[in-house]
């Protein structure tokens, strides 16, 4: 067994990025229960942003150890884990490379907080070195990723939870319950929006070198070269396709997912998606994915529509983001601050009394984690299974692949490809730039 003190010294002595070359322990899949004072030793993949914050949480459960920390920018690295030993008085295992992290057979969850188009790969190989995982949302950034996923957490027997936490807050729930209930009567529409300014990209400037300590090559992994550029970087990767999927996949996994949840999450495809929209209103700023955005998903018996506006920072209902359930009898309107109901047309005898806006009070982030914990403990399912998060990301790549194509869209589950159009099959699936290769599962 490779003891902490023993790897910390290897390590220090080979760097940050650790080649050790320590060969790959085989690790069984874990398949039975954790007891209750058993440790859960973590690993993070992707330090800088929502991935830190995610393992606060984590280390909030006692039970928890993050034991090692991943990033391909160096800089990055030395924060977080200066700041992990301030917060656990201890010091991570650092890699430069998420293949040698996974070789830690120590490490029970790993936790995926990179950009979009670098979930599938360390998702894979987590799963098949019998790793549980948490990954963040979308589940990737194309449908064939998403789909062999879904496969390899299946054929490895992960447990697996996607970031989607609004899945663990009970106010969402309650809605769930309120619509299921009929007390809106029948929901035939659905609308969900986002309008934030970062959708809008920021004014092009010229390329650069990487930052000192930033791997930029294995940054940009299996997408195509291009050279670096800091508006296509740490955090503004989400508006270029090769990265990120803009509003509709950054904040339309959310809100979508709440429609989907609210159709019984029975239906996970639309019959037909079409789009229509455009980089419409900063056509000069460094951005590929449309500013100004409407999807229509037609479900047979329910309409989901999609909104989102770059740069604008207001909305519909006095919200710049949310999700409407239109109900003949009444309307619920909610985002993450608050929630309400208004009765349809205000009869004199009302079948429900409006709602003022609610406050959300429950932090689901911490839910999420917690719940998390528990499902890995005793070998159940989360709140956000692989599944929800398959159709949520599936679903929002759908819209933008209706915008790429400018085609009426019919996806077909079964066969994993469109119907009528080889525009949209062919863009199912990313092209890996070499050496990386799309996984696969034996
Ligand atoms: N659930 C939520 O509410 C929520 C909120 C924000 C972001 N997210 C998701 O979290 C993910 C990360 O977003 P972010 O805003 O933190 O991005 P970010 O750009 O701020 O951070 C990503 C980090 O990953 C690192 N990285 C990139 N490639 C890597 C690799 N191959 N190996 C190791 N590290 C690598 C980067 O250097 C960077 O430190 C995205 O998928 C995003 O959609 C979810």
């Amino acid at each position: 067994m490779i003891t902490r003190r023993k790897f910390a010294k290897i390590s220090a002595l080979a760097g940050i990025g650790m080649a050790t070359g320590i060969p790959a322990p085989i690790v069984r899949s874990q398949a039975k229960a954790i007891s209750a004072n058993e440790k859960i030793n973590v690993g993070l993949i992707g330090c800088k942003s929502r991935g830190w914050s995610v393992l606060q949480q984590f280390i909030k459960s006692p039970e928890v150890e993050c034991i090692a920390l991943c990033d391909v920018d160096e800089t990055v690295l030395n924060k977080r884990s200066g700041e992990l030993f301030g917060l656990t008085g201890k010091r991570p295992f650092m890699f430069s490379h998420y293949k040698k992290m996974l070789e830690l057979k120590e490490i029970a969850i790993v936790i995926i907080g990179t950009p979009d188009h670098w979930h599938c790969l360390p998702f894979v190989d987590a799963c098949k070195a019998g790793k549980d995982i948490y990954v963040e949302k979308p589940l990737a950034n194309s449908i064939a990723e998403c789909n062999i996923m879904l496969q390899a957490a299946k054929k490895y027997n992960r447990i697996v939870t996607v970031g989607q936490q609004q899945r663990s807050a009970t106010t969402w729930a309650s809605i769930m319950e309120l619509i299921k209930s009929g007390t809106l009567g029948d929901v035939k529409r659905i609308n969900g929006w986002a309008n934030f300014g970062y959708g809008a990209g920021a004014p092009r400037v010229p390329d650069s070198p990487p930052p000192q300590g930033v791997d930029f090559d294995q940054w940009l992994g299996p997408a195509p070269l291009r050279p670096f550029n800091r508006n296509r970087f740490h955090g503004s990767w989400r508006m270029n396709w090769d990265y990120g999927g803009g509003l509709m996949t950054d904040w339309g996994v959310h809100l979508l997912d709440m429609a989907l949840w609210a159709m019984g999450d029975t239906r996970q495809f639309p019959e037909t998606v079409v789009a229509s929209g455009g980089i419409m209103r900063f056509p000069g700023n460094e951005i590929q994915t449309p500013d100004t955005l409407n999807v229509v998903y037609n479900y047979g018996d329910c309409i989901v529509q999609w909104e989102n506006n770059g740069g604008i920072q207001s909305g519909p209902w006095n919200r710049n983001y949310g999700v409407s359930f239109v109900g003949s009898k009444g309307t619920v309107v909610a985002n993450r601050e608050s929630w309400e109901l208004v009765t349809e047309g205000k009869s004199d005898k009302p079948l429900t009394a409006d709602l003022p806006p609610q406050p959300i009070q429950q932090d689901a982030n911490q839910t999420h984690v917690r719940h998390f914990l528990d499902a890995v403990k005793n070998r159940k399912q989360p709140d956000c299974t692989i599944e929800i998060g398959h159709a949520a990301a599936v679903t929002a790549l759908l819209g933008n692949l209706a915008y790429r194509t400018g085609e009426i869209l019919k996806y077909d589950p079964q066969k994993q490809g469109f119907m009528d159009s080889s525009k949209a099959n062919s863009m199912m699936t990313p092209i890996y730039r070499g050496p990386y290769i799309f996984p696969s599962i034996d």
